[in-house]
């Protein structure tokens, strides 16, 4: 039965509650999404036999969230992914982000909105399946980000398996906006993601250097690792020596994609052949961050008790390039006033029948 409904999931330190709404869909597929840092704490899937599971790495209570997380199922501003020290020069004025990756600012810096309390302005039973509206005001100067920002995240699960989150912003000032989401997903649902074939829509990657930063150029995949544009079982291809994935310490790359129309495209494909469970990842953005889950070592104890392995999930992260603000030959970050950002990611869900085996 569709449905979406509340309960209270933990207190920050302030004292205010943090809300957990479980949404259900038609086939009995479900989502749970916090209303702190629009975090997406669980996810099912459906296998070749019909069976939903739990895809998502996470925790079971609040605690570990506001303490350890990297970034588990959350929505991510400002600024996703990097800016190189920071720094960045808009319509003449040049501002500082805050940094919390050495020099670097990443995911919006050390408050970015992962860790902000959204207002929630709709939970309901919408044509398409259950849907949560999640409203925030980032203010002028937040984590040294010029300009008002006003950002509504609409996560709808739909009754046809696709779980789909719509970015809006709009601003007073001219700022930089790059939003995505950063479920990390576990086909399998448990281990790790060596086992998963992927498949990228992009004949070119952005190089970075061993601080995660773009150099600027924009490679052609063609004869490296970097080439998934047919299935490719990824953990064949991490253990191929190449100077960017020892940058990477695995993939950790934006890959350009070749459909540049903004309009709503197929990024990704990922499977999971044991389970038959399938991922399709579709965005209205020119690039996607895949990251490996290169940081994950062992140490975080997450739902169910489970301890996530090395490369125990994986993200792909629908967004524009990284340090985009940085270089003129990247797509504009650039939000003015008057302007709405907008984008529309889909995470399409069904099950491989053919590899049954
Ligand atoms: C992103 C980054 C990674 C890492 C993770 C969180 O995917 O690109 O380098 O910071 O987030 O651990």
């Amino acid at each position: 039965m569709e449905s979406i409904s509340p309960r209270e999931f933990g207190r920050l330190p302030d004292g205010s509650s943090v809300r957990i709404f479980s949404l259900e869909n038609r086939n009995g597929m479900k989502a749970a999404i916090l209303d702190y840092g629009g975090i997406v704490q669980s996810l099912t899937a459906p296998d070749r036999l019909g069976g939903y599971a739990d895809i998502t790495l996470g925790f079971d209570s609040l605690q570990p969230y506001l303490r350890d997380s990297p970034y588990f199922g959350a929505l991510i501003g400002r600024y996703a992914n990097r800016i190189a020290g920071g720094a960045y020069m808009l319509e003449g004025k040049s501002y500082c982000a805050a940094a919390n990756d050495g020099r670097n600012s990443l995911h919006g810096g050390p408050r970015g909105f992962d860790k902000a309390l959204w207002r929630v302005e709709r939970a309901e039973v919408a044509a398409e399946g259950p849907e949560l509206v999640l409203r925030h005001l980032s203010p002028d100067g937040d984590q040294g980000h010029p300009g008002t920002l006003d950002v509504a995240a609409t996560y709808t699960l739909t009754n046809a398996d696709v779980m789909r989150i719509e970015f809006r912003a709009t601003t007073d000032e001219p700022t930089v906006v790059n939003l995505t989401g950063h479920s990390y997903f576990n086909l399998r649902g448990r281990g790790d993601i060596l086992g998963h074939v992927l498949q990228l829509n992009a004949s070119c990657f952005t190089p970075v250097d061993s601080s995660f930063i773009p150099t600027g150029a924009i490679r052609a995949v063609a004869g490296t690792p970097f080439d998934l544009r047919s299935p490719t079982v990824i953990g064949a291809k991490l253990v191929e020596s190449d100077e960017q994935l020892v940058n990477g310490r695995g993939y950790d790359h934006n890959w350009v994609m070749d459909d540049a129309r903004r309009s709503l495209s197929h990024q990704a494909t990922l499977s999971e052949p044991e389970t038959g469970r399938v991922l399709e990842v579709w965005s209205t953005e020119a690039g996607l961050q895949f990251y490996s889950g290169n940081f994950l070592d062992g140490t975080l104890r997450g739902k169910n008790g489970v301890v996530y392995p090395f490369r125990g999930g994986l993200a792909l992260e629908p967004q524009n390039f990284p340090d985009a603000p940085n270089h003129s030959n990247f797509p504009s970050a650039e939000l003015k006033p008057g302007e709405t950002y907008r984008h529309i990611i889909e995470y399409r869900f069904s099950a491989d029948q053919k590899s049954r085996r």
